[in-house]
């Protein structure tokens, strides 16, 4: 099979990236009586753009309902967006723009696009064997079967820190960690290039989060993968993250490369962000603001900046006039009208 494009598909800034995301929106219509008559939408993603380097990773990081999970599906094209253009550069195809492929075609590219899911619980089968589990993408395409499977799944299981004696026992012998050990060598099975990781640590315990991480770092390093990291927690990302993105409300608000964005944030909502990291020592933490109210609700946003209501910088003018992303430092955006002015503390060096 062949791809055919009228034009080239080719995004601008295609040097270097693997995943060149433009201006990404996704609406979902509220309905209402018999006819379901359309009375608004929920702006889950509203004009999203970002890039990821082959071979690094974008940490995007908001609290709950601001767009992360839809953001990473729509890259996956779990649904279709209401707008937005979704480059991939795939090893066999070259550039692709997601939501233009019919679903043969993205047969073909989600080889190369795998996901990492939250809850290491429900996302694997209790019926199936590992074997099975981590084997099925392998057969599924049609890479490998019968011995030849068997071998290539307990390297998998090796590759992730599992012993390939397992590979005829079921989910529930393991423990959470050993649990998205098992979802990490699945999603590595047909040698990806992109791995949407949802939330991959936030089910495990504190102690185990740290290995998992660990372990994640060491696979990209192994096998040049590229990722996108969705976490709600600032501290989760740090290490892990090339750059990271900051949501608010369907938008990003905030991106710089991870050291600059944690040292010297530009946008309220990141130092909120920051404040809330737990630090080890307390006094560095009570000088620091803590997030107050709910974030907003993207059927019903706030007029202008949408976090004016929680933001304790806020002007009269962020109460009527929208912020526009732009770039303040080489690098580093930020949505917020007083961006250049305002002196936000970041994480101490
Ligand atoms: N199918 C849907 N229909 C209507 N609204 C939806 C749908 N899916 C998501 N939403 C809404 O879109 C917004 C973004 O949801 P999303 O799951 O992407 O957020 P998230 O950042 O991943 O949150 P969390 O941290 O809780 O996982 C939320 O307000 C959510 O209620
Ligand atoms: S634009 Fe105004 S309300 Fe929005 S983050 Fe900046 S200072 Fe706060
Ligand atoms: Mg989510």
């Amino acid at each position: 099979m062949t791809l055919t494009h009228e034009a080239p598909v080719k995004p601008p800034e295609a040097e270097g990236n693997l995943l060149v995301v433009r201006n990404l929106q996704k609406y979902y219509p509220i309905t209402r009586g018999f006819f379901r008559r359309v009375i608004g939408y929920v702006r889950a993603v509203d004009g999203v753009s970002f890039t990821i380097p082959e071979g690094k990773t974008l940490g995007l990081v908001g609290e709950s309902g601001c767009g992360k999970t839809t953001t990473s599906r729509l890259i996956l094209r779990a649904f279709d967006p209401t707008a937005g253009d979704i480059f991939f550069k795939d090893k066999n195809l070259g550039w692709v723009n997601i939501p233009e492929l019919t679903s043969l075609q993205m047969k073909q590219i989600r080889r190369n696009m795998q996901m990492i899911f939250q809850d290491p619980y429900s996302s694997l089968n209790p019926r199936m064997t590992l074997l099975d589990i981590v084997g099925e993408p392998l057969a599924v395409n049609g890479v490998a079967q019968g011995e030849e499977l068997r071998d290539r799944v307990a390297e998998l299981l090796r590759v992730v820190g599992l012993r390939p004696e397992y590979l005829s026992r079921y989910p529930h012998a393991f423990s959470g960690g050993q649990r998205q050990r098992i979802g990490i060598a699945r999603a590595l099975a047909l040698h990806p290039q992109l791995v949407v990781c949802d939330e991959p640590v936030s089910a495990l315990d504190v102690s185990i989060q740290a290995q998992t991480l660990n372990l994640l770092q060491d696979l990209q390093a192994e096998f040049h993968l590229t990722y996108l990291f969705v976490a709600h927690d600032l501290s989760v990302v740090e290490h892990i993250s090339d750059f990271v993105a900051v949501m608010y409300v369907g938008k990003l608000v905030e991106m710089a490369e991870t050291e600059e964005l944690f040292l010297h944030p530009l946008h309220p909502y990141t130092e909120a962000l920051l404040a809330s990291v737990p630090k080890p020592n307390p006094r560095l933490r009570s000088k620091r603001i803590v997030l107050q109210g709910e974030v907003a609700d993207p059927s019903n946003p706030p007029t202008g900046c949408y976090f004016h209501p929680r933001c304790p910088y806020a002007i009269d003018r962020c109460k009527v006039e929208a912020p526009s992303l732009r770039e303040i430092q080489p690098g580093h955006v930020a949505s917020c009208h007083r961006a250049e002015e305002l002196h936000l503390a970041g994480v101490p060096e």
